[in-house]
């Protein structure tokens, strides 16, 4: 709790082109969350480096992820808006917990195995201990609350293993963070193949919409997304591509997927696609025209970034200097 708010962190990557399954998944409920709770949103620039990068890229992209956040409604006055890597603390709490993580523990891991097979010629340790820095992204804010997809749920228990194997040994320092439920974010699919989920990593390019996606490129992904020869208008399982592009008007227009059945019921999918597309780039061009007005605002945006970082810096010297303390590093006088 910080001034009687709870506390919550997330961050994302910026690798990769988000896509509309990262804004409608994840950013946009972030911007509702941030009324409840006291926020940490980070670009997590560390955890990108596991996998090597384009330095000019990273850190271009950094930035424009950074400016998305506040592009999206997120108030950086409100909310703490920072990259990683300008918080020491990470890395220094990073270190100890990764003293108290098992080697057993993150061998388990599923996204390890997976990106280890992935990068076959680059399986660095920072690879290998890549939940323990995202343990101590959450730990050094004492997060209570944490909104993560599927895919990371796992090391978000590996968290609360780490943090409650520490408590046990030195008393109640951290708070153990528990999985952001609630309204959880609409799990967007491929337009391309429906049973996966619409990624920044997809090879085929129309499977995905990008967030800087113009109103054309939107028009075309949408109506080339794959549905079914059934040709009727239902909300189901058996239907997996009309029922994603359901998902995606429904968020996009706030309207139920009952409601959008109703309204389009007896209308062909065509009619569908291009209502589809129509809905995604009114939510996008808003989205576009702030961040490119944001990006030109470079005093402003430096001085959040400055701002923010010694903000989250603060409370994350708080937690630090009592996990030095506790594990007998010497006090600073
Ligand atoms: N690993 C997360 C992802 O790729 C990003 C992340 C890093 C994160 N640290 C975090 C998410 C802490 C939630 C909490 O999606």
């Amino acid at each position: 709790m910080i001034d009687g708010k709870k506390v919550l962190f997330s961050g994302m990557q910026a690798t990769g082109n988000l896509t509309l399954g990262n804004y409608l998944g994840a950013l946009k409920n972030w911007v509702s969350l941030s009324d409840e709770y006291l926020c940490f949103y980070s670009v997590v620039d560390m955890h990108s480096i596991t996998v090597r990068q384009d330095p000019a890229v990273l850190r271009k992209r950094a930035r424009s992820l950074l400016i998305l956040y506040i592009a999206a409604g997120l108030d950086p006055e409100k909310n703490c808006l920072y990259y990683q890597s300008h918080v020491s603390g990470h890395a220094e709490l990073s270190w100890i917990l990764n003293c108290f993580t098992y080697m057993g523990e993150l061998n388990r891991m599923t996204q390890f195995k997976d990106k280890a097979s992935k990068h076959g010629d680059n399986i660095n340790a920072g690879l290998f201990t890549y939940p323990v820095l995202m343990a101590a992204d959450i730990l050094l804010y004492q997060a209570d609350v944490v909104p993560v997809g599927a895919d990371q749920m796992q090391h978000l228990e590996i968290t609360r293993d780490i943090a409650e194997r520490f408590n046990n040994i030195y008393g109640d320092v951290f708070t153990i963070p528990e999985a952001y439920v609630g309204k959880v974010g609409a799990r967007i699919m491929s337009l391309q193949d429906p049973s996966k989920k619409m990624s920044k990593s997809d090879e085929n390019p129309n499977g995905s919409i990008y967030l800087m996606d113009d109103a054309d490129t939107v028009m075309r992904k949408c109506k080339r997304a794959v549905t079914d020869s059934e040709g009727t208008f239902l909300y189901r399982e058996e239907q997996p591509g009309l029922k994603n592009l359901i998902d995606i008007y429904s968020v996009c227009t706030g309207k139920t997927p009952d409601e959008v059945v109703q309204e389009f019921d007896g209308r062909g999918y065509g009619d569908f696609k291009m209502a589809v597309g129509e809905a995604v780039t009114s939510i996008l061009n808003p989205l576009q025209k702030e961040a490119a007005r944001l990006e030109k605002e470079k005093a402003y945006v430096d001085s959040i970034i400055k701002e923010n970082a010694e903000k989250a810096g603060y409370y994350a010297r708080k937690t630090l200097r009592k996990v030095q303390k506790k594990v007998g590093f010497p006090v600073r006088v």
